[in-house]
């Protein structure tokens, strides 16, 4: 019985590198969701990963002992599934962070991960941090890690650091539960915040289905005859709405065409051949996890990624697609991860480069006009946005992409 639910909600796990999200992740899931085609699951875990575990109740026990991951209960009866719920796993490396944020539109909760045993906040701590506030991701679970490895009175001042980092931010009123990730200690506790902090998001079953499209791939071996060639095959999550086997739907952009000697984008439409959710094969599909699209498409079209930061469903009913636009700009104070002075934002000026991260769509663009609290940019690669959708902007500091504020796309 175990894993076979469908994921019903997305957990983002961020947190500075090496404080234990992966080893956490495998303490509550099991291991990795290894169901999916090796490019597939080679791909998305280098960029994102997503593992699936079913938290599991035993009746009779007091909370917090009555939650589990295990089948049977210490009594020998058997568990009862409370939810499957499905783990993003955000890299912690630093030039990571638009792919951190291409996840966090995504997620429906974050679990912060922080070691007990290092000053509180390391900057990818504060930088996840700051991206779960500007994405306005704000049903948080702190997971104060490695325990084990420090004294009580070490992780109370640690805690108390922690409760001092998150005061005025998103993760201001979240639990700070104290774990061992390594030695499996209070997982029930960190099990018990989740069910409470982060319920499984109302859907509309009726809505327009939407996904968004994360990665794309090829997944025929080289020398594939033609008969044979499985079409392209799109991995991302649905958003809203149910899709199923057969369904047809539109890409947007699409793909990419030159005509007269300007590149355009054609939204593209395919028929879903086949759905893979939670693991396998399934004839529809529900918000929640990973979902592995196999779609009609020439696989040339989908290989390498060439389709991620798309939005995918039915023809007519996804939105604009913008080669440029206007956003209201909300800059933050200091840059992320970076110390003293030389932190401070400048605001933005015209003609300079800019990275945004819409949806799951990473896109660079010039600065066409900026005014205060508002700037108009071109984009090298359109994107697929509702206006008023969030914009994560990064400017270019020394060797690498820092995130500056917050952008909301006008009509
Ligand atoms: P990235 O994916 O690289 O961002 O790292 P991560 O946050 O996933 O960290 P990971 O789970 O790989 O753990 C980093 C190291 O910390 C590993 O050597 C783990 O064995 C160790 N570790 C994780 N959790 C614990 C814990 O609770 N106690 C102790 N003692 N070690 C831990």
């Amino acid at each position: 019985m175990a894993g076979n639910q469908q994921p019903e909600v997305n957990i983002g796990l961020v947190g500075h590198v090496d404080h234990g999200k992966t080893t956490l992740v495998q303490a509550l899931s099991g291991s990795w969701t290894d169901q999916h085609s090796e490019e597939m699951k080679r791909g998305i875990s280098i960029r994102l990963g997503y593992a699936d575990a079913t938290f599991r109740h035993c009746e009779g026990l007091d909370e917090p002992e009555c939650y589990t991951i295990a089948e049977k209960c210490p009594d020998g009866s058997e568990s009862e599934p409370l939810r499957t719920v499905s783990f993003v796993d955000a890299p912690g490396h630093e030039t990571l962070m638009a792919t951190m944020l291409s996840g966090a539109s995504l997620m429906d909760g974050a679990v912060l991960v922080i070691s007990a045993n290092e000053p509180v906040p390391q900057p990818q701590t504060e930088e996840h941090l700051m991206a779960l506030d500007i994405i306005g991701i704000d049903n948080i679970v702190i997971a104060q890690n490695k325990v084990d490895l420090v004294s009580g009175d070490q992780a109370r001042q640690n805690y108390e650091e922690i409760q001092e980092f998150v005061e005025g931010t998103v993760a201001e009123d979240a639990p700070v539960v104290p774990v061992s990730a390594g030695q499996e200690v209070n997982l029930d506790l960190l099990m018990q915040a989740i069910e409470e902090e982060i319920p499984t998001p109302e859907r509309d079953p009726d809505t327009d289905p939407r996904m968004h499209v994360a990665r794309s791939f090829d997944i025929n071996k080289p020398g594939t005859t033609a008969d044979d060639l499985a079409g392209g095959v799109l991995g991302g999550s649905l958003v809203q709405g149910e899709l199923e086997v057969g369904d047809e739907i539109e890409i947007r952009p699409g793909r990419e065409v030159e005509r007269g000697g300007q590149t355009e984008y054609v939204p593209i439409e395919t028929t879903i051949r086949s759905l893979q959710a939670g693991g396998k094969d399934v004839d529809a599909a529900t918000p929640g996890g990973l979902l592995g699209v196999g779609t009609g498409l020439d696989p040339s079209l989908t290989k390498g990624d060439a389709l991620a930061g798309r939005l995918a469903g039915p023809a007519g009913s996804l939105p604009p697609t913008w080669d440029g636009f206007t956003m209201d700009v909300d800059l933050l104070d200091r840059v992320v991860g970076t110390d003293g002075e030389e932190g401070e934002v400048e605001e933005i000026s015209t003609g300079e480069p800019l990275m945004m991260t819409v949806g799951t769509a990473t896109t660079v663009g010039a600065v066409t006009s900026a005014r205060e609290g508002e700037c108009e940019v071109n984009l090298k690669r359109p994107v697929a946005a509702e206006p008023g959708a969030k914009i994560a902007i990064n400017r270019r500091i020394g060797a690498r992409w820092r995130l500056i504020g917050l952008g909301t796309l006008k009509e």
